[in-house]
């Protein structure tokens, strides 16, 4: 285990999320501390940190179910600072509302800028995977004056597939998740000592609604008789990894199997990819699901350790 930097002096989390960051704090081999957390009958909340703080702290909260602890957020970052923090890193594996990254139609808010400005006064540094950046390149761009790391898990996922199926093809559900398609494959190929990345290709994506999708299967890319595995960054209904399974089922693939990164998976999802025909559904520990399969956590130790050097 190599030593922490001298500066990285915690790892904060709340106790829904001990397991991951436990991980974190082992791996980092840095003192964890569970942050006592009171709901008051209105709904409003009261938190305890451990004190005294000092040196960098890190704060893991990963923000699937987000709203109420965007409000923990709120209130954590500057008590620990009050409490002797100098530097505070968020670790926030799943980083929520980056979808509504326009204005879809006038006078909708614009959540990516306005959440990524929220935690930008709250943190020096946020550190997250697999942001959905769609429109933008880079998490800098949403987090004035701190500053982001954003992580990719699909190089892990890659891998994880192309050590369990045979030959697959990596299909992406939609257009926007050919980056994540692309980098599956380069690792796919490495993890199994292949030189041309592993076969993909990506889907075109009508949105209808929040449950309902339409997606068109690239002709490009044969499907029949080839083990499928889709590749997207994350799944909330399911709808749109359903859809896709069903219709390369229905074009002859021999498997479906499914690997996200954030496996959000809302009421039935699960229920939903399987009447889809999904054969196995993999994610990471982003957030913490009975899928999850590969994790994170050395990724981001190694990005914490780098940040708090910068930090100083
Ligand atoms: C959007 O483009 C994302 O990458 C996912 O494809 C989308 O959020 C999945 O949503 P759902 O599971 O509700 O269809």
């Amino acid at each position: 285990m190599r030593a922490p930097p001298t500066t990285l002096q915690r790892i904060l989390a709340f106790a829904d999320e001990a397991d991951q960051a436990s991980a974190l704090a082992r791996a980092l081999d840095v003192p964890l501390a569970i942050i006592e957390r009171h709901r008051f009958p209105d709904g409003e909340l009261k938190l305890r940190l451990p004190q005294p703080l000092q040196g960098t702290v890190v704060l893991w909260r990963s923000l699937h179910q987000p709203n109420e602890k965007l409000v923990e957020l709120m209130l954590a970052a500057p008590a620990a600072r009050e409490l002797g923090a100098r530097h505070l890193i968020l670790v926030c594996p799943y980083l929520a509302y980056m979808r509504q990254d326009i204005a879809f139609t006038p006078g909708e808010a614009v959540s990516q800028r306005h959440v990524g400005r929220l935690l930008a006064q709250a943190f020096d540094a946020v550190i997250t995977v697999d942001p959905h950046l769609h429109r933008i390149s880079t998490l800098d761009e949403i987090l004035p004056a701190s500053r982001g790391v954003a992580l990719s898990a699909a190089g892990l996922l890659g891998a994880w597939a192309a050590q369990r199926v045979n030959d697959p093809l990596l299909l992406g559900p939609d257009e926007e998740s050919a980056p994540w398609v692309q980098r599956a494959a380069r690792a796919g190929a490495d993890a199994i000592g292949r030189l041309p990345p592993l076969d993909h290709a990506w889907c075109r994506k009508q949105r209808l609604g929040d449950r309902s999708v339409r997606v068109l299967l690239p002709p490009s890319a044969p499907i029949g008789g080839r083990a499928v595995v889709l590749i997207d960054d994350m799944a909330s209904t399911g709808h749109t990894l359903a859809i896709a399974a069903r219709q390369c089922l229905d074009a002859g693939a021999a498997s479906v199997d499914v690997a996200v990164t954030h496996a959000l998976f809302v009421d039935d999802a699960l229920d939903v990819l399987q009447r889809g025909g999904v054969r196995t559904v993999w994610s990471t520990d982003c957030v913490p699901h009975a899928s999850s399969s590969v994790s994170v956590v050395p990724l981001v130790a190694d990005a914490v350790r780098a940040m708090a050097a910068t930090l100083g």
